[in-house]
């Protein structure tokens, strides 16, 4: 733990995923942190002790370090002591694919009596140049005084307290070597390098890794695409890809497209940015528009396979972008249940932890069940849309029986299960990148056929 003398008070603006992961590390780090919301309800819950978004290890280092942490819906108390204010409010996206800035505009704005503050650190992922007009606009509001940062995060929903402690590095992009030294020294006891920066590198650092890291997983599925075309195994080939250490293994899972909070957000601003200054980002564009077909192209495998979607059952197996986490913003499975809908499908899903918007398609037409087996019993096929542990866990063989036909289709958009086992157990299995595969009783029927 910090000494008192390292010990900072700082004001977190926005407690969605970033700012309360943040703002609860912070404390862990010895500071005194008030972490500040619109929402009544999100600062009634902090207040009362409940976390209200899932993110492991979050209530337990909330509950820990609860003497330095207080929760406010006003801004003026947020900042009264505070000698640094981060903002970390979303920046979701416009019609246009621009980032929508106004909740960081309005951090600002409400910053303008806080002349005692020492400086202002943006962590939500803005434009590159969004520090420079904030700059302009605190000097217009007499805080010429007050220094800017620009401070990104690379923390991942279901692992951002491991993210936030133990990063790979620490960017801060800073106007003078002073505050990138106060910053920094808000991450005292953090083991990781320093990359300090001018404020445009630091936003475009931020903007880039999340570019670069969609751009592996566009490639991949791209890769796996040809396999399924070619015969070829998509696990195989990524397996001794990344073992050249100059490409690495990581980012190459094919699957049904990226999707969550961030990547479809940033990779439209990075590409809205590159038009807006004349110059087109092609390979940006490409990996985009790869990852919105990703989804729909398993619906159209999944119909060669069945012949047609009118009227069966289908079962969706993980509703949220990816396991560990409760989010479904850009859930590719959303993408499955709306095309679902539309080819006349019925549609059942399970989640474990899922928080679709309730009374919104497609989730309002399709029937939640409570286990795997409730939203299989009846269904024609499954497919699983992300890659739950419990799904591995599974009486495969005895779910079976829940569905229709002999050897029903489960198809593993994820690559998540062992498909020895699930054709062992009397499925037609179809995955992401890799041939389809039938149970021995279907091979021996086509064989006695031929
Ligand atoms: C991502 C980055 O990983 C973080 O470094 C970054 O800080 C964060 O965005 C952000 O900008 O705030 P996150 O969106 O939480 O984090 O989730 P990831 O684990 O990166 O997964 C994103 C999506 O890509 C998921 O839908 C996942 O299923 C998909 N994915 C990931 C693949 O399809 N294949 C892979 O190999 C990896």
């Amino acid at each position: 733990m910090s000494s008192s003398s390292r010990s900072h008070r700082l004001a977190i603006f926005g407690a969605g995923y970033i700012g309360l992961v943040a703002g609860a590390c912070f404390a862990e780090l010895g500071h005194h942190v008030t972490v500040r919301d619109i929402q009544p309800e999100r600062i009634r819950q902090l207040c009362a002790g409940d976390v209200p978004i899932y993110e492991p290890g979050l209530g337990d280092m909330l509950a820990r370090n609860k003497e330095r942490l207080t929760y406010t819906l006003d801004a003026d108390e947020a900042v009264a002591t505070a000698e640094v204010a981060y903002i970390c409010v979303d920046t979701p996206p416009t019609a246009s694919g621009d980032a929508d800035l106004s909740r960081v505009w309005s951090v600002i704005d409400s910053l303008t009596h806080a002349a005692h503050l020492k400086a202002v650190v943006v962590k939500s992922t803005v434009p590159v140049g969004t520090g420079a007009r904030i700059r302009q606009a605190l000097d217009a509001a007499g805080l010429a005084h007050v220094a800017y940062a620009s401070n990104p995060e690379f923390t991942a929903e279901g692992r951002a307290i491991e993210d936030f402690m133990h990063p790979d590095r620490i960017v801060i992009g800073a106007e003078d070597d002073a505050t990138v030294r106060l910053v920094h020294a808000l991450h005292h006891g953090i083991c990781a390098p320093l990359e300090a920066m001018d404020v445009a590198s630091a936003e475009m650092v931020k903007m880039a890794a999340n570019a670069l890291l969609a751009t592996k997983i566009s490639f991949t599925n791209e890769i796996a695409a040809l396999c399924e075309a070619t015969g070829a195994d998509i696990l195989r080939v990524t397996r001794a890809i990344g073992q050249d250490h100059r490409l690495g293994p990581h980012f190459m899972n094919a699957g049904l497209g990226y999707g969550g909070s961030c990547f479809p957000k940033d990779s439209r601003a990075l590409r809205a940015i590159a038009s807006n200054t004349g110059h087109p980002f092609q390979l940006l564009t490409a990996v985009i528009e790869v990852n919105e077909l990703q989804p729909r192209r398993a619906v159209q495998r999944l119909k060669t396979e069945l012949g047609h979607l009118h009227n069966q059952t289908i079962a969706i197996l993980g509703m949220t972008f990816k396991p560990g986490t409760d989010d479904m913003r850009e859930a590719p499975a959303t993408i499955i249940a709306s095309r679902l809908l539309a080819e006349g499908a019925n549609v059942t899903c399970w989640d474990p932890m899922a928080r679709p918007h309730t009374n919104q398609p497609p989730w309002n037409q399709t029937h939640r069940r409570p286990t795997i087996g409730d939203a299989l019993t009846g269904a024609d096929a499954a497919i699983i849309a992300t890659e739950w542990p419990d799904l591995i866990h599974t009486d495969w063989a005895a779910h079976r029986r829940l569905m229709n036909g002999a050897s029903p289709v489960l198809y593993d958009g994820r690559n998540h299960l062992d498909s020895a086992v699930i054709t062992a157990a009397g499925y037609t299995y179809l995955a992401t990148g890799r041939s389809t595969e039938r149970p021995a009783s279907d091979r021996t029927a086509q064989t006695i056929t031929l």
